[in-house]
């Protein structure tokens, strides 16, 4: 089985889906691993890595030919793969739910869309989920991000010249992403709050020690479906308000990073609250690629409203292309060799998962997940 891997066509994409690390572990499946030249240029991977542990690099043709896996960040366009075998696995992300018409141009090509995005969050399918990785990298970044952009010292400092106050940084929504942030501000030595709408995370928020700050009633109890939020009621929405008006006048750093599958990031965040917040106030929102969770936010620009300054990268990870590559090639390589036949030469997927992650196959878009949405 020939593996291939293009240099991302998309733009900003800096990350690659194979590393010299996973080339090698997939060499020793058996596979053949080609890789178009300069595909991990932006991730700080030489070709001469590549070659080193046994893979072809040259043109994107010669990569593709007779390939019967493509391994992708993000999805290449299909019109592009020609060369590939029928019905050749493309694992990438796909962001199925926006990039509908793409999923349909897969089908047609015949080719094997998996999506990454679509890992079901069961235990055994942790160290292949992408949306993991990646988010725990974004919250590490979001928050170094905002402390350069923030005029000011993040621990307290006491000096002889005097008491430096440390910054306060407020984390909305703690998955992933916010469990890192919440982390990586605590070690620079603010002073940390979280909120979410489950339940289960004020534990996780004060177990870093952190200060949990929750709607009294109402919020989801236990994991919600799957680990993922779902919308919240208005009620529910208008005392959540309520909260982040009282607490973020008194906040320097907002990291937010709120998401609910399929649907447009939450609105969390006002002009109204970015009023209330002390000039010189920082906000990251991590969520503007999916429309973002503070009102004003504009993918990769400074904003500025009353003094305070919003960011959000279009692309978090990419920010990191070394690490995010490094983490995103293991969880392909976990996902394809778990499933992989040493008889047949070729991974055969399981049904929990594989119905998970299949959005085409035999010329038909198959994920049920995709086709329920409509
Ligand atoms: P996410 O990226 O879907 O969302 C980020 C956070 O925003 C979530 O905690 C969510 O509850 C919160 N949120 C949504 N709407 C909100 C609102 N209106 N206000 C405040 N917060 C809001 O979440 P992520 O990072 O993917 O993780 C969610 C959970 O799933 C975690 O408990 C995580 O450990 C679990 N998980 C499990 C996996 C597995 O078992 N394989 C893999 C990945 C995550």
């Amino acid at each position: 089985m020939k593996i291939a891997v293009l240099k991302e066509r998309a733009e900003g994409e800096t990350r690659v889906a194979l590393t010299p690390e996973t080339a090698k572990k997939f060499i020793a499946l058996g596979a053949d691993v080609a890789i178009e030249a300069g595909a991990g240029e932006a991730a700080a991977i030489s070709d001469a890595a590549y070659t080193d542990v046994g893979a072809t690099v040259g043109p994107a043709q010669e990569a593709l030919k007779d390939a019967g896996i493509v391994l992708g960040v993000q999805a290449p366009d299909p019109a592009t793969l020609g060369g590939a075998k029928e019905g050749a696995f493309v694992a990438a992300l796909f962001d199925p739910f926006r990039e509908r018409e793409r999923v349909d141009a897969y089908a047609k090509a015949g080719l094997e869309a998996l999506s990454m995005e679509f890992m079901p969050r069961i235990t055994r399918a942790q160290s292949m989920d992408v949306l993991s990785s990646q988010s725990n990298l974004s919250g590490y970044k979001a928050v170094i991000a905002a402390a350069d952009q923030y005029g000011r010292a993040f621990p307290m400092m006491m000096t002889a010249a005097g008491t430096v106050q440390p910054a306060r940084v407020f984390v909305m929504g703690v998955g992933v992403a916010g469990l890192q942030a919440i982390a990586t501000a605590k070690r620079m030595g603010a002073q940390v709050s979280a909120t979410d709408v489950r339940s289960a995370t004020r534990e996780q928020i004060e177990s870093l020690g952190a200060k949990a700050i929750f709607v009294a009633e109402g919020g989801i109890e236990g994991e919600g479906s799957g680990g993922y939020a779902s919308e919240m009621s208005d009620e529910y929405k208008a005392a959540q308000a309520k909260l982040v008006s009282a607490h973020i006048a008194k906040q320097d750093i907002v990291i937010t990073t709120a998401l609910i599958p399929g649907r447009p990031a939450p609105r969390l965040i006002s002009d109204d609250q970015i009023a209330t917040m002390k000039p010189g106030s920082v906000i990251f929102d991590i969520a503007v690629p999916q429309g973002g969770n503070v009102e004003g936010a504009v993918a990769d620009q400074l904003v500025t409203r009353h003094g305070v300054t919003i960011m959000g990268y279009a692309n978090t990870p990419a920010h990191l292309a070394p690490d995010a590559s490094a983490l995103f090639a293991r969880n392909l390589y976990n996902f394809l060799s778990a499933f992989w036949d040493a008889e047949e030469g070729r991974p055969v997927l399981d049904e929990e998962i594989g119905d998970a992650v299949r959005l085409t196959q035999g010329g038909q878009v198959v994920s049920a997940r995709l086709l329920e949405a409509g």
